[in-house]
């Protein structure tokens, strides 16, 4: 077992970047808030994904929230690279325009974190993009603002292909 196990379960997310006529997506679980005012996030992608090469050509790319329905799309996104195939073709997700960010939306997903680089740290094998996200739009999985009721996420055990979802009980501290 790899030591960063250790921070499991964590939350799933799909990573878009390129653009919408050349979509790219991969699935990505090292996310995390930075900061709520400016609002960022970072993200840790390694040197050798597609993901980086096109981050790193347009200076932007999407955080999309997928939903447990979308499991088969967030396998293939995180297991073939857009350096081989075109993931556009094998995926059932609908890529639409992002507000503004030249990369694609998830028409699928609920909510779309759309992001500009703002910094990138190199991290041993990954780089650590920071994101200032400039716009958020909810996909068809929210149709309209996102609420709790409704909210439907993926968490990742650990390493490998075992996933859950969150049970609508709620526990307060
Ligand atoms: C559930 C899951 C989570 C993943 N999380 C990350 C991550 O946070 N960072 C990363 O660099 N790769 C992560 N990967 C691996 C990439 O998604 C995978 O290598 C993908 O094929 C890269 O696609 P690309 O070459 O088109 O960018 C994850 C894979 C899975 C299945």
């Amino acid at each position: 077992m790899h030591v960063l196990e250790y921070l499991y379960p964590m939350r799933t997310f799909l990573i878009t970047s390129g653009s919408l006529e050349n979509p790219n997506v991969m699935t990505a679980d090292w996310v995390t808030p930075l900061s709520m005012n400016p609002p960022l996030l970072g993200v840790a992608i390694a040197h050798k994904r597609h993901t980086k090469k096109l981050i790193d050509k347009y200076g932007e790319f999407v955080v999309s929230v997928p939903t447990i329905e979308l499991l088969k799309d967030v396998w293939i996104a995180g297991t073939l690279s857009g350096a081989k195939v075109n993931k556009a073709e094998k995926l059932s997700v609908t890529f639409v325009s992002s507000k503004k960010v030249k990369a694609p939306s998830i028409k699928e997903c609920q909510a779309n974190l759309e992001c500009k680089v703002v910094d990138a740290v190199e991290t041993g094998d990954h780089v650590f993009y920071i994101g200032e996200i400039v716009e958020v739009t909810y996909g068809d999985a929210f149709n309209d603002k996102p609420d709790v009721k409704n909210y439907n996420f993926i968490l990742h055990i650990s390493f490998g292909n075992s996933f859950t979802t969150n049970s609508h009980e709620i526990y307060r501290a």
